[in-house]
């Protein structure tokens, strides 16, 4: 599998998000919008009125993959139409949600039919890859968390490749997404383990140069070094 790469954007304000959005548009064919209600994260981002000023991107096929850590992923895919892509927290669905909040798998479903959208599952580092295997058989795509979700900037977890592979070797043709720490260094790592999409917040929007960042990260999976740091 090719390897894709999908810039992240971690923002608190709206101009923020607009800019961001504007600086990668026509780059790439999807954008990760990182969506955190200070409940299930340590953080808090915009907000859903300003998620529904992002402009449609112009580009063919293009679409946002909204990355959803709020502990009520549901009541936000509601406002949301189009043909995005919407990752749920596995943390987040029945038994596993917090207290009252979370959602039933069936109407996590059911808003993302009515928004015209697709569904993936999301797993947090402490969270067994066994928790998400029901899950995957009916997604679209799965991400792995690389770090624990809440900031940009952090260091990449070797240890949850275990997770990529396993998932690889259960579903050869899954779309498989790392996100947290992915840089000219990990990237590499990430793909030879099984991930073929890789997202990136710092490693892209640091640069100057965003679609060379891109290119290079591209690059990297590709070629990248083929053993880990100590
Ligand atoms: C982590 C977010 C990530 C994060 C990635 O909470 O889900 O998307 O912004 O940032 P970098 O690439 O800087 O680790």
């Amino acid at each position: 599998m090719e390897p894709e790469v999908i810039p992240a954007i971690l923002a608190k304000t709206r101009e923020e998000l607009l800019h961001r959005v504007a600086r990668v548009e026509g780059l790439v064919s999807e954008i990760q919008i990182d969506v955190m209600d200070g409940e299930f994260v340590p953080n808090k981002t915009v907000g859903i009125e300003d998620l529904l000023q992002l402009p449609v991107l112009k580009q063919r096929g293009a679409r946002y993959e909204f990355h959803w850590m709020v502990k009520d992923p549901q009541r936000w895919i509601e406002r949301i139409t189009g043909p995005h892509m919407h990752l749920v927290h596995v943390e987040t669905i029945g038994r596993e949600a917090m207290g009252e909040a979370g959602g039933s798998l069936d109407k996590i479903v059911q808003a993302v039919k009515q928004s015209g959208g697709r569904l993936g599952f999301a797993i947090n580092p402490e969270t067994p890859v066994e928790n998400l295997l029901p899950y995957a058989k009916k997604a679209e795509r799965v991400l792995v968390m690389t770090v624990r979700p809440g900031f940009s900037g952090q260091s990449y977890i070797y240890d949850m490749e275990h997770k990529v592979r396993k998932l690889r070797e259960l579903f050869p043709k899954l779309d498989i997404e790392v996100d947290g720490g992915v840089n000219n260094e990990t990237a590499g790592h990430a793909y030879k383990n099984g991930a073929n999409i890789l997202a990136a917040a710092s490693a892209i929007f640091s640069s100057q140069d965003i679609k060379g960042a891109i290119a290079l990260l591209k690059k990297q999976a590709l070629t990248g070094c083929s053993h880990k740091p100590h």
